[in-house]
Parts: C-alpha cells; structure tokens; sequence
C-alpha cells in the first residue's frame, strides 16, 4: 500500500504546466502541511499524458475527450451515459432526479467565474478558462456513491484540486475548504419550490482531503463537457466520500481555519456528517449502507469501505 500512495504513477507532473514560481510555492505549502516528506504528492512522469497547457487551454473544444488516466482505467462497466445523465440530484432544480435534465435550460453556465476567498494569499475572482488553463485535463472511471445507496461508474473529466489549490497559495492557517454553489432562483426552479433550504448548496472539506490526488476538480464527463444536469460547468468529485459532497457548478472557493457547515448537514446533521465517508459498516439512519444499486443495470453489490478507494486514503482517517 505504501508504494501506491508514496508514488502514484498515475500522477501527471505539474513541472510539465506549472511555471517554476508557482512550483517553488506549491513546495513550501506541501511542506507546511507536512506532506511534502512522506512525497504524497511527489510527481512522476506521465509524460505522453501532459499536454502542454497554453495549447490545451487554447484548443478550446479540443479538451475533449481527455486522455484516460492509466491508474483509473479499471475493466468496470461504464454506466450508460443516457442514464447518468437522467438520474441528477440537484435539488437547486428539482427533486426528481428524472425531470432535473428538463429543467436546466435557462441556466446560464459561460461566461462562468469563481471567486477564491478567504485565508490565501491571493484572493482572486477566477474565469473558467483560466481556470483550465491550470493542468491538462485527464479523464479517470471512478465510482460514485450516493448516499441513497444508488451508484455508478463514470469517466469524469478534469484535473486534481490540489492544482488549483497550490496555485492559490492558502495561508498556513488554511484548515478547511469552503465550497458554493450558484445562487440562482431565477434560473433554478427548484430553489424557488424550496424556499425552507439553506441556499446557496454549500459543502466542505479538511485541507487534506482537498488536497489529496483523488479529489477533482472535474468539468466534463464521457469525452464531453459537464451537462448542465451533472453541475455545469465546474464541479468537484470525491470519489471515497457519499455523493452529497461532490458540489455541483461552484462559484466560490473559500479557505478557512475552521470546520464549515455544508448544506445537509444544517437541514439533518446526524444524517448527513461533515466526513461522510462511503462506509457499509455504518447505517443511514433511515436505511442500511451494506449494499448498493447500480442505477443503469439494477444490479445489486456490497458496498465497500470508502467506496473502493481505501488503498488511497485510509492513511487519512487513522482511527476508523
Ligand atoms: N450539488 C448541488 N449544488 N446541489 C445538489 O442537489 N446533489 C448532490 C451532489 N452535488 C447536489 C450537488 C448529490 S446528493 C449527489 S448524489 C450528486 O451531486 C449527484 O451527482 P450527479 O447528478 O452528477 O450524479
């Protein structure tokens, strides 16, 4: 296990996108964080996968489809596109997961920014392109679990967090991420239904796990741009975690020293914790966690522990 996690050969070098300065900074905040030794994130090549980025960024519709990672290139079978993309939750639109990709419409995701708040040094109001113009994007088959014991298999797009985070240089009190996401009644119907939900949706994460190579920023899916259904045109997916924290169409990223609040956690906070890791062992307390439904064949599986993932990340939760 050590090997796997002290040397992800899946990794692509950001000495291949990342200018020298930003790299010297992107040093000293892994070192401040104590993950710099234990090289986590040390880099190795994938050479053939790093395009370089001005060219990628400039390609415009030609980051898509992405090259697929080799480590995230499992022999499971991708859950049918059609059904991934009628089966949303995003409540800002409705509560059926069927009728939200006929409600997204009016939502207007370009020209699309995000603000980067909080303890960083450089806060800043992000444009989406600069925003892809950080790492070349790479496309990994992950599983995702929702906490309604509902799952799939998909190859989503896009590129580590940590890359954006270690652009942004967060201050050494930086303890947690804030995330947000647009606050639009007029063109989410869904949110002038609810009127009782804590909108904008809002989640959280440790800096750790924000940092860690599994959790992506991710703007595309099956070899195309986000639909607007999976949370166009920016969203983040942790793959070891129950899907509630996987925030769709973020426009703010806000570092902080202390643990957030997320948006289902106010409404039901024994129900949906801050860490909500996938774990089968652990029940929902309206329904059990051991087993899992695969949305597009009806298949029923065992859920595992951190949803498959725990090779990556167990070394983060040492007392489970
Ligand atoms: N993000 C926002 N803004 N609003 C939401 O309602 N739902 C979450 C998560 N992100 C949600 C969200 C939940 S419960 C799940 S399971 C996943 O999005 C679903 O992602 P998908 O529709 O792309 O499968």
């Amino acid at each position: 296990m050590a090997n796997i996690i002290l040397r992800p050969d899946w990794f692509i070098s950001d000495r291949h996108v990342t200018p020298e300065k930003i790299h010297e900074n992107r040093r000293e905040f892994l070192r401040r964080m104590g993950l710099a030794g234990a090289g986590l994130m040390a880099a190795p090549m994938v050479a053939a996968a790093a395009e370089p980025v001005e060219k990628a960024a400039s390609a415009g519709p030609k980051l898509y489809p992405a090259k697929r990672n080799p480590e995230f290139n499992p022999n499971w079978a991708l859950t049918e596109e059609k059904v991934a993309g009628s089966y949303n939750n995003f409540y800002e639109f409705s509560l059926a997961k069927d009728k939200v990709k006929d409600l997204v419409g009016n939502f207007v995701v370009s020209p699309w920014s995000v603000k980067i708040e909080g303890l960083v040094e450089k806060p800043r109001t992000m444009e989406l392109e600069d925003i892809l113009k950080i790492s070349p994007l790479e496309e990994r088959v992950y599983k995702f679990r929702c906490v309604e014991a509902w799952a799939m298999t998909v190859p989503w797009i896009g590129f580590p967090l940590s890359k954006l985070i270690e652009k942004l240089q967060p201050k050494a009190e930086s303890k947690f991420i804030r995330f947000e996401t647009a606050n639009r009644p007029e063109q989410m119907p869904g949110m002038r239904g609810m009127k009782n939900y804590p909108w904008p949706y809002f989640e959280g994460l440790r800096m750790d796990e924000a940092m860690h190579p599994l959790t992506m920023v991710v703007t595309g899916i099956y070899g195309k741009p986000l639909p607007k259904q999976h949370g166009a045109p920016i969203r983040i997916v942790v793959p070891w975690k129950y899907g509630y924290k996987s925030i769709k169409s973020v426009v703010k990223i806000e570092f902080i020293d202390k643990q957030p609040t997320t948006f289902w956690e106010t409404l039901a906070a024994d129900e949906y914790p801050f860490e909500s890791n996938v774990n089968p062992a652990v029940p929902h307390p309206r329904w059990s966690q051991a087993t899992e439904r695969i949305i597009d064949t009806g298949d029923r599986l065992k859920t595992q522990l951190y949803n498959g993932y725990g090779k990556y990340v167990a070394n983060l939760y040492p007392k489970v």
